[in-house]
């Protein structure tokens, strides 16, 4: 085993929990994903009773874990963690830098990270005080964001739409655009990402995830940013059978933009 790794795996042992789960799953994700700020903001979280143990990998993307873990009470929360070596910090600074919240000029690429991860966390808290439907933000720290468990009572995560067709398309989508309404005109808020992979098929309810690169509504690139989004899902669910048209997303959606 690469030593870094191993290192890795240690440190893991000593600084999380002895009631660590030792799944072979659970494994592969700590030696892939644990730095030593991360191992360390684990810890941190950990101590303060957020988590108690990991307990395996719910999806590794590009730039970010998701992790189930359990705490002291057997729930479940949803942990998110970004890595420094593969985030996309031209993305992140772009984002940034249009947003009259977040004042910051950095080039210290872990600061950067954890102003993202706290945008992700703000993003979110205002999207759930306007009662969009999305996990509820717990805490954010460094490069770790916890979130409200998305998935049954066994601990089975939700699935994306992209993986788990609703049962009835046009119902699914119409509930879709009633939060996204919400996410536009009461959070005011443009997604930025929207797409089927960012959408869970919560018991054939819509729940809208990943918010880190949401802006708000003035934005300089807020409305090319709207407009690719509404024409994602229009494409996307026309294919999964939805009869909707660009004009009645449009009018659900209570926007007037020039969409072609
Ligand atoms: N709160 C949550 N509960 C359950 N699963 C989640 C939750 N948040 C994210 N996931 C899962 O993790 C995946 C990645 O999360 P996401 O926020 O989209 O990150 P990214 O796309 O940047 O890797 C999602 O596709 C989903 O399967
Ligand atoms: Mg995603």
């Amino acid at each position: 085993m690469d030593p870094k790794i191993a290192k890795a795996d240690e440190e893991v042992q000593k600084l999380i929990s002895k009631k660590r789960n030792k799944s072979v799953e659970d494994r592969r994700v700590g030696s892939e994903i644990f730095d030593k700020q991360t191992l360390e903001t684990l810890y941190k979280l950990a101590n303060q009773g957020y988590i108690n143990v990991l307990n395996g990998a719910i999806s590794t993307g590009k730039e970010a874990n998701v992790l189930k873990a359990v705490k002291k009470d057997d729930s479940f929360v949803a942990v998110k963690l970004y890595r420094i070596a593969t985030s996309d910090f031209k993305k992140m600074q772009y984002y940034i830098q249009g947003d009259p919240r977040f004042n910051i000029k950095s080039n210290n690429k872990r600061q950067l990270i954890n102003n993202w991860v706290n945008k992700e966390f703000r993003n979110l808290s205002r999207l759930y005080e306007a009662k969009v439907n999305v996990p509820k933000p717990i805490i954010a720290l460094n490069n770790s964001l916890l979130l409200e468990f998305i998935g049954d009572s066994e601990g089975n995560p939700a699935q994306i739409v992209k993986n788990q067709k609703p049962e009835n398309v046009d119902e699914f989508f119409n509930d879709l655009l009633i939060e996204l309404n919400k996410f536009i005109n009461d959070a005011n808020l443009i997604h930025g990402d929207l797409s089927t992979f960012n959408i869970l098929n919560k018991d054939n309810y819509p729940l809208i995830i990943d918010v880190s690169q949401s802006v708000v509504r003035d934005h300089p690139i807020a409305d090319e940013l709207l407009i690719r989004d509404i024409k994602n899902i229009y494409h996307e669910f026309k294919k999964l059978g939805s009869s909707f048209s660009l004009d009645t997303i449009k009018n659900k959606l209570d926007i007037d933009l020039d969409i072609d």
